[in-house]
């Protein structure tokens, strides 16, 4: 009797127990069954050991990352790419953009008096030709017939081609103490660019620039606001004014979206902005292929090391992947002249000066420099000169071996 009594406390308790189970189970699945094709498709990698709210976060703004825009959202009147995962997505989510041959970015500006004018209007010539950056593409809508992608006005006697950067891991470089960064200015020459950061609160000068080729920009939050409205047309808290085609007025029927429920006029209210901000800070940074035996060695006998800095460390950060972690960059987020002058000025950095191109990711590349111009890592090696001369005389006079191992080595990262 007693053994029976036994055994159905055990069936009973058996049973429970898997029905807890199962409840756990279901409750974990509903809570991350929201369809997210970045997390179901694997289409892009969190850094390792992110928090389970900051890995949400990751997948959500990974997902908007991806989502085309319509006009009816805001798209437009000009742009150049529909969603940000259009220009990056190679070899992932976040990365490279897809080989269309040539940099599709252009830059344009004029000197005044010796001033840099980027023909938006606010400049030193006051003329507004629709600004520094073109808009290559425009909306197509039947009450929006006649508008035309922009075109390098007359008045630009500079025009300048960008290449795609990359994202992977920058989150990570966001998070290099700034001190870290301007000490290294101190030892091998380069300066910090400072740049105006509009995010509130409130709008800042002077801010160290860490991102783009100039490190023209200070934040990814920065950035993504930028992006939303230079490369999209979608309006945001920061950065709230259209773009004029061309410097022209909107053409009625062009520009939908504030028409609609959003009343203070702006196409995304911040959140597309925050998710974008949200999905760079925690992507991943692409692993080296392989190990190359003496690479490094080289890489630093040679001076590359000097300026391409191949590892600094994040500062104390409330993100535990975040926190206190090496980050092989292969950069001093400095600015340098290496005699690759463009005539572009993004804040402080002149024609002449670039942010030390981080080299993470490059075996996974097949455009290297600002302007896309070169199309093998040996040849961007070769067009340094300047502030890099004495470490390009250095590559060249490497035994063809030496010069092999160097290659491989940065082929791998
Ligand atoms: C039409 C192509 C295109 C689209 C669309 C685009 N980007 Fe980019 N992105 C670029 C180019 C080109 C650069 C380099 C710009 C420069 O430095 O002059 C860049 C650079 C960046 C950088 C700087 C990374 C670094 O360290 O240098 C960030 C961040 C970025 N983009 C985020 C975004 C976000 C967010 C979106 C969507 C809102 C977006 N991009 C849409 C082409 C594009
Ligand atoms: C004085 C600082 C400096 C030194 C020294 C230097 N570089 Fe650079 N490097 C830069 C800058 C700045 C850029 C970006 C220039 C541009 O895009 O116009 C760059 C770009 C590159 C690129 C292209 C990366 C990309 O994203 O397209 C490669 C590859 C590269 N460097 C490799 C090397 C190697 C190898 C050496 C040593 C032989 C070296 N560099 C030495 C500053 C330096």
């Amino acid at each position: 009797m007693q053994r029976t009594m036994h055994k159905t406390t055990y069936v009973l308790m058996a049973v429970a127990g898997i029905c807890i189970l199962l409840l756990t189970q279901w409750q974990t699945h509903s809570q991350t069954s929201v369809p997210s094709p970045c997390r179901d498709k694997k289409l892009a990698l969190p850094l390792k050991d992110l928090d389970p709210v900051s890995d949400e976060a990751f997948f959500k703004g990974c997902d908007e990352f991806m989502e085309e825009e319509t006009p009816d959202e805001g798209l437009g009147p000009v742009f150049n790419g529909k969603s940000c995962a259009e220009c990056h997505s190679v070899p992932s989510v976040g990365g490279f953009e897809p080989n269309v041959g040539v940099a599709r970015e252009t830059r344009i500006g004029r000197l005044v008096d010796g001033v840099f004018d980027p023909l938006d209007g606010k400049g030193p010539g006051a003329v507004n030709k629709g600004g520094g950056l073109l808009q290559q593409r425009a909306i197509n809508l039947s009450t929006c017939k006649q508008l035309t992608g922009e075109i390098v006005p007359q008045e630009a006697t500079i025009v300048s081609l960008r290449n795609t950067t990359p994202l992977f891991g920058a989150g990570l470089i966001e998070a290099i103490p700034e001190k870290t960064i301007t000490d290294r200015a101190l030892i091998n020459g380069g300066r910090p660019n400072r740049v105006f950061n509009p995010d509130p609160p409130p709008g800042q000068s002077n801010v160290l620039g860490r991102f783009g080729w100039k490190a023209q920009v200070a934040t990814l939050k920065q950035f993504a606001g930028d992006a939303y409205l230079n490369e999209m047309g979608i309006t945001n808290p920061s950065f709230p004014d259209e773009n004029l085609p061309q410097g022209e007025p909107i053409p009625p029927g062009c520009d939908l979206a504030p028409t609609k429920e959003n009343p203070n006029g702006l196409e995304d209210d911040g959140s597309g902005v925050q998710a974008f901000a949200d999905f760079m800070k925690f992507l991943a940074p692409l692993e080296p292929q392989r190990t190359v035996t003496g690479g490094l060695d080289l890489f630093s006998s040679t001076g590359c090391a000097n300026c391409h800095i191949p590892t600094m460390m994040t500062g104390s950060n409330a993100v535990e992947a975040l926190n206190n972690k090496p980050v092989h960059l292969y950069s001093d987020l400095l600015l340098h002249d290496i005699g690759t002058d463009d005539g572009i000025v993004q804040g402080l950095a002149q024609g002449n000066e670039f942010r030390t191109a981080p080299l993470w990711g490059l075996s996974r590349r097949d455009r290297f420099m600002h302007d896309a111009k070169s199309n093998k890592i040996e040849d961007a090696i070769l067009r340094h000169g300047k502030e890099a001369l004495t470490a390009r005389e250095k590559f060249e006079s490497l035994s063809p071996g030496q010069r092999a191992v160097l290659l491989a080595f940065l082929g791998s990262l």
